[in-house]
């Protein structure tokens, strides 16, 4: 691994140990974006050379988390979903992601009728990271040639989560990491 992303691992493991609440992923957080803002790392593993799609950079055998790098050579947007128990950070590398936070307005929880409400919208640029704690409902939206590093708290692939759609006011079951 790269200096950087060796060092981003053994601090967020020491943060996550000592305290793996919104504290501790806030402070991670900020590692992320001096993890993005690092030449030496972007070039090893998420520079324009980079494998498309996804891949893992990072899985830690004690704690779960998973450090993930994508180089998007399509443009892709997302259902507004949540990360069900776990939590995501979004980290940009290049180009941008645009991303809205919802509320849930129908006074649910988990599937079934769903109504939804935009509560924030901003632009992701290089070097800045998002957290999205488990229950926070996102999208992202981004163009071709984005580039970016998310760290998650587990596999997501395991974890189940929620997909909504606005337009026929449902939230669905997504077993897959299909919604990122
Ligand atoms: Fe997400």
């Amino acid at each position: 691994m790269s200096d950087a992303l060796t060092t981003f691992c053994d601090e967020a493991r020491s943060i996550l140990r000592t305290d793996a609440g919104p504290a501790g992923r806030e402070r991670v957080r900020a590692l992320a974006e001096r993890l993005v803002a690092d030449a030496d790392f972007v070039a090893a593993y998420v520079g324009p050379d980079a494998p498309l799609g996804k891949r893992t950079l990072y899985q830690d055998a004690d704690l779960g988390f998973v450090v993930l790098g994508y180089n998007q050579d399509k443009p892709h947007r997302s259902p507004p979903h949540d990360h069900g128990w776990s939590w995501a950070i979004y980290a940009q590398v290049a180009s941008y992601t645009d991303m809205t936070e919802y509320r849930r307005v129908d006074g649910g929880a988990g599937a079934g009728t769903a109504e939804l409400e935009v509560a924030k919208k901003y632009r992701l640029g290089p070097g800045q990271a998002g957290l999205y704690d488990g229950a926070e409902i996102h999208a992202i939206d981004y163009p071709a040639g984005a580039r970016y590093v998310r760290i998650t708290g587990t596999d997501l692939d395991r974890a189940p989560r929620l997909r909504y759609d606005e337009a026929a006011r449902r939230a669905m079951v997504i077993e897959s990491a299909s919604a990122s």
